[in-house]
């Protein structure tokens, strides 16, 4: 049997008449006519099939069968304005859920915009998923997230995409490093050493094979690591150089496990990109988000030396 085709202003137009006992006095509290308040109930009846109420005189009886409905639609009633009462919540920004995927080096200053945005908005719960290149562009391709942070957005792809700040890469050594404190390094030079490097399909792998293929040099790459911090290690243990982002290093000025090489040609200059799927409808919260990223993009940048995770750097 298909199902009844029941409207919400019909249930409510019968919830309204039989606590008001009157036609009259659900209109008026619905601000409808009467003759729309009659119409709706006949309605609902022809579709239940049973009557629903009795009018004896001016007083109103439920039938059983109206009873029943009364008892459900109370229900659906109350769900239905837990509902309503959650949607204005979202659009007051006390509820919702931000969801954004970035590549591995912004894990590094995206929390510190995050947690400010929170505390502004403290029913938003965040979601944010911390991911090589290749699978933000398959997160994105899928429209995963409400918002994606990138090294290289794609560039046939209908997106928007506006830069955040920049993410220089630079050459680490060991901190005992021959080369380490030399100024002006000729590129050249990178030729002769190993290189511990970032999972094909990285951002971070691309702009340095891109560095050496356009000097026509080799890069022997000796590992492959998939973690910036695993890198970082392997770098600090002796066993080659690498390129990272700077913002997944920490200057210490002196006394680090690592130092950041002074190479013509380095830093390879990039940006963070905030990029969205062309035309995606924003919800409440992501839109709040991104006004709230250009409005704080100062908290984005670097923070002063301090210690945070792994080996400490030297810088020049
Ligand atoms: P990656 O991205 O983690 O894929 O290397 C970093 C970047 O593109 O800056």
């Amino acid at each position: 049997m298909p199902g009844m085709r029941v409207t919400l202003g019909q249930l409510r137009a019968f919830e309204a008449v039989v606590r008001l006992g009157s036609f009259s006095g659900a209109a008026k509290e619905l601000f409808v006519t009467q003759p729309a308040i009659s119409k709706k109930i006949r309605m609902l009846q022809e579709e239940v099939g049973l009557p629903l109420l009795e009018q004896v005189g001016k007083q109103i009886y439920l039938t059983q069968a109206g009873r029943e409905l009364l008892a459900v639609c109370a229900d659906w009633l109350e769900t239905w304005a837990r509902f309503e009462q959650q949607i204005a919540d979202f659009k007051g920004l006390k509820q919702g859920r931000l969801r954004i995927a970035v590549v591995t080096t912004s894990k590094y200053f995206m929390p510190r915009v995050l947690g400010p945005f929170c505390a502004r908005y403290p029913g938003v719960d965040v979601a944010m998923e911390v991911v090589n290149r290749d699978r933000l562009l398959e997160r994105l391709s899928r429209n995963e997230d409400d918002l994606y942070v990138m090294g290289v957005p794609p560039e046939d792809w209908e997106i928007e995409s506006e830069p955040l700040i920049e993410n220089p890469l630079v050459v680490i050594a060991p901190a005992s490093h021959p080369m380490s404190g030399r100024r002006d390094i000729p590129f050249s030079e990178l030729a002769g050493e190993v290189f511990i490097m970032r999972e094909q399909g990285s951002g971070t792998r691309i702009a340095v094979e891109r560095a050496f293929r356009e000097r026509g040099m080799p890069l022997r790459v000796k590992m492959e690591l998939g973690s910036n911090e695993a890198i970082k290690q392997a770098v600090a243990g002796g066993l080659g150089l690498s390129v990272l982002s700077r913002s997944s290093l920490v200057a210490l000025g002196g006394g680090g496990a690592l130092s950041e090489l002074d190479v013509r040609g380095f830093p390879i200059r990039r940006h963070w990109y905030l990029v969205r799927p062309r035309g995606k409808q924003l919800s409440v919260v992501a839109q709040a988000f991104l006004e709230f990223l250009q409005e704080h993009l100062s908290l984005l940048q670097p923070e002063p030396a301090g210690g945070t995770e792994g080996p400490a750097v030297r810088t020049g």
